[in-house]
């Protein structure tokens, strides 16, 4: 007697092959918004902002690995302070690059995520490969920080001026305020202060 054969759909067809080394279009272009959610900012003003705050979340991703970078090769008396230091500052970038990455998911844009994509767009300047001394590595976070800094600020203003104030709240209350701190943290290391002795004032010559 003949098998019955069950002809079934490939496309159908169970199987416990994991399928490998799938491939298909896009579902979203970058730079694109879609109608996801009824927000109540009209589509050219969602262009504006993703657009806007994938420059941020490009700068931020470029800030948050600098940090790293600055963690492993920091050296000297201080090592182990900005050693610490430096990675906490990275865990706090950490959390800002996923929350204006998600504002963006949110605003119905596509974030940028990749190295390569991140190389392409930010606006600070790409550090050697190899170690650099305590005060260029600090001077290259300030740099990093006052760009980013820089951005927020018309970002905000931007956002205000659209009426969207969920990134205007996201971009000043979190980035901005964060990446000011951040700068202070780093700044007071820059101070030629004395170590371990206060310089004696200098004497003026013919004073009483
Ligand atoms: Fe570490």
């Amino acid at each position: 007697m003949a098998r019955k054969e069950t002809r079934t759909n490939p496309g159908s067809h169970i199987s416990a092959q994991p399928r490998l080394h799938q491939r298909a279009r896009e579902i979203q272009p970058y730079g694109t918004v879609n109608h996801a959610l009824p927000l109540e900012l009209e589509e050219p003003v969602r262009l504006q902002m993703t657009e806007q705050l994938n420059q941020l979340l490009a700068d931020a991703m470029t800030l948050r690995d600098l940090y790293k970078k600055c963690h492993w090769q920091v050296a000297g008396p201080t090592f182990y302070q900005l050693h610490l230091l430096f990675d906490k500052h990275y865990d706090e970038q950490v959390e800002l690059v996923d929350s204006i990455a998600e504002r963006i998911q949110l605003l119905g844009g596509v974030s940028l995520a990749m190295a390569a994509d991140v190389a392409e767009t930010t606006q600070i300047e790409r550090p050697p490969r190899g170690r650099e001394e305590v005060p260029v590595q600090l001077s290259r976070l300030l740099d990093a920080h006052q760009i980013i800094i820089r951005t927020s600020r018309m970002l905000a203003r931007r956002a205000s001026e659209l009426g969207d104030d969920g990134t205007n709240d996201l971009v000043v209350s979190e980035v901005l305020r964060r990446n000011e701190l951040e700068m202070w943290f780093l700044s007071e290391h820059l101070v030629n202060a004395p170590l371990v002795t206060a310089q004696e004032p200098t004497t003026t010559v013919g004073a009483a």
